[in-house]
């Protein structure tokens, strides 16, 4: 049976701050630079969400997009879009909330909807040339 990958993208901005607690605020800084700053800052997050699996025989889907595009919309803009993620969601309350957290958390979010007969990654661009990936490890 042959294979492919499909891949959905979508984009959300939202604030956020990395640091913490118990560190001062030069600590911080020292750490995660200028995503430290108390009063928080946001990004254009740029989010590619790859399944992969069998080329279905009737459809010839993998995976319908239109499906793709409301989990998408359900589990990542509702909850993230336009958002401060330190103070409006749960994920990021204790949780610092870096690209490979926000990856992560998304990725999970995802792989409740998603049937374990595919495979799951997420590519996040915080910036055009900062970018993570989380499959799941
Ligand atoms: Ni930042």
């Amino acid at each position: 049976m042959a294979k492919a990958t499909v891949l959905r993208k979508a984009q959300f901005n939202a604030a956020h701050r990395l640091f913490r607690k118990e560190w001062t605020d030069a600590q911080n800084l020292e750490v995660f630079g200028p995503c430290s700053h108390p009063h928080y800052h946001g990004h254009n997050y740029q989010l590619w969400v790859i399944l992969h699996g069998v080329i279905h025989e009737q459809t010839g889907y993998v995976y319908d997009l239109r499906k793709l595009k409301q989990l998408i919309e359900e589990e990542v803009m509702e909850p993230f879009d336009h958002r401060n993620l330190n103070l409006d969601t749960q994920e990021f309350r204790e949780l610092n909330p870096t690209a490979e957290n926000i990856a992560r958390v998304i990725w999970g979010r995802l792989r409740k909807r998603i049937g374990p007969e595919f495979g799951l990654q997420v590519r996040l661009f915080e910036t055009e040339r900062n970018v993570v990936e989380y499959s799941g490890e």
